[in-house]
C-alpha cells in the first residue's frame, strides 16, 4: 500500500518554498506519447521566496510577467486574482541541461501559492506544477513535474504499485506510483550544449509519425516497463542492458548529439551504462558507475570536457522551508 504523501499546509506570506529538479532513467520523449516513465528527484533544489509588494516582480524584475513565460504561467494558473507579489527565485539545477530546472520552478512556485492560499494537497499541486510548466512550454508531459512534486523514485504509467495521483490533459493522461530507490549512486554530466525542451519534444512527435513510429513506441514501451521492474528489483545487470537499449532508441528518434555520444565512450571504463537523460540534443548524460569506479568516471566525464557530479536521489518532494 503506498502511503499518501503529505499535504503542503496552509502558511501566510512571507513564505519560502524548494522543490527538486530530476533525472529520468527510462523513458523520456516516449512519456510525452503516453508510454512508462521511471525519474528519480535529484539533491540540487529551486527555491522561492513569495512576499507582498507593490508591484509583482521575479528577482527584482517587473517585467518578468510579460517575459518570462513560466511565471506568467504560474501567476495566471496558481496566483490568478492574487495581490502584487516579490518572488526572489534561486537555483542550484543547470537550465536547459535535463535536469528538470523548469519544473522545479513551477513545482515550487505551486506548493508556495498552494500554501499561501490555505495549503494544497499533493494530487492538486502536481496536476497544477503541470499545467503551469504545459502552459509555458506549449508541449511535454506530467513526468518531471510529478517527480519534483512527489520526490524520490517514481514511475509514470508503469509500476505495479497504487497511484500516487493522476495528472490529466486534453491529450493524455499520466498515472505516477512509487517506485523504491534501489540505492545506487548515479553520475550526471552536463555537455554544456543547450537546447529547448519544446523544439525537442516536437521533433520526435514529427518522427514517431513516421510509418514505424508505432513499433518505435512499442519498444520505448518494452524498455521502460522492464526497465521500472528490474530497478524495483536491484537488478543492475538489467537496468545496464537497458539503459544501452534506451539510448540507441534515443539515437534513432534524432535526440542524441555528437557530444553526448562523446561522453557516452568516455563513461565507457568506468560505467556499467550511460544514457542521455531527458530532452535530449544537448544537455546532460547519466551513468550508473561500475561500484567503486565513481571518482574515475566523475574524472573520465571532466576531461572529456562535461560538468559531471554525483547524484543523490532526493526523498522528498516540493516542501514549504
Ligand atoms: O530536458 P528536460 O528536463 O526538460 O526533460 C524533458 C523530458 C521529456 O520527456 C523530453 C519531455 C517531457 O515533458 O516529459
Amino acid at each position: 500500500m503506498t502511503e499518501p504523501l503529505s499535504p503542503v499546509p496552509a502558511r501566510g506570506l512571507p513564505l519560502s518554498a524548494r522543490a527538486p529538479g530530476k533525472c529520468i532513467v527510462f523513458g523520456e520523449h516516449a512519456v510525452v506519447h503516453g508510454a512508462p516513465e521511471l525519474a528519480f528527484a535529484i539533491d540540487l533544489y529551486t527555491q522561492v521566496l513569495v512576499r507582498s509588494a507593490e508591484t509583482t516582480r521575479l528577482n527584482a524584475d517587473a517585467e518578468a510577467t510579460a517575459q518570462n513565460p513560466y511565471f506568467r504561467s504560474a501567476l495566471e494558473r496558481a496566483w490568478s486574482g492574487g495581490p502584487p507579489i516579490d518572488v526572489r527565485a534561486v537555483s542550484r539545477i543547470p537550465r536547459a541541461a535535463g535536469l528538470g530546472s523548469s519544473a522545479a520552478f513551477a513545482a515550487a512556485l505551486a506548493a508556495a501559492f498552494g500554501a499561501a492560499r490555505g495549503g494544497v494537497d499533493r494530487a492538486t499541486l502536481a496536476q497544477q506544477a503541470f499545467e503551469i510548466e504545459r502552459g509555458a512550454q506549449g508541449v511535454g508531459s506530467a513526468g518531471d513535474t510529478s517527480t519534483s512534486v512527489a520526490g524520490g523514485f517514481v514511475a509514470i504509467n508503469g509500476g505495479g504499485a497504487e497511484p500516487l495521483w493522476t495528472v490529466r490533459a486534453p491529450d493524455q493522461t499520466w498515472k505516477v506510483t512509487r517506485v523504491a530507490d534501489p540505492g545506487w549512486v548515479w553520475v550526471v554530466a552536463h555537455s554544456g550544449v543547450p537546447r529547448s525542451t519544446g523544439d525537442a519534444v516536437r521533433a520526435v512527435g514529427e518522427r514517431l509519425r513516421k510509418p514505424d513510429g508505432p513499433s518505435l513506441l512499442a519498444e520505448f514501451t518494452r524498455v521502460a516497463g522492464d526497465g521500472i521492474r528490474a530497478v524495483a528489483q536491484g537488478d543492475r545487470a538489467t537496468v545496464a542492458e537497458l539503459i544501452r537499449r534506451n539510448q540507441e532508441l534515443l539515437r534513432e528518434v534524432g535526440v542524441s548529439h555528437p557530444r553526448l555520444e562523446e561522453l557516452i565512450r568516455a563513461a565507457e571504463p568506468a560505467a556499467e551504462a550511460s544514457k542521455l537523460t531527458g530532452a535530449g540534443a544537448g544537455g546532460s548524460i547519466v551513468a550508473l558507475p561500475i561500484p567503486g569506479k565513481e571518482a574515475e568516471l566523475v574524472r573520465r566525464l571532466a576531461r572529456a570536457g562535461a560538468l559531471p557530479f554525483v547524484v543523490r536521489p532526493a526523498p522528498d518532494g516540493a516542501a514549504l522551508v
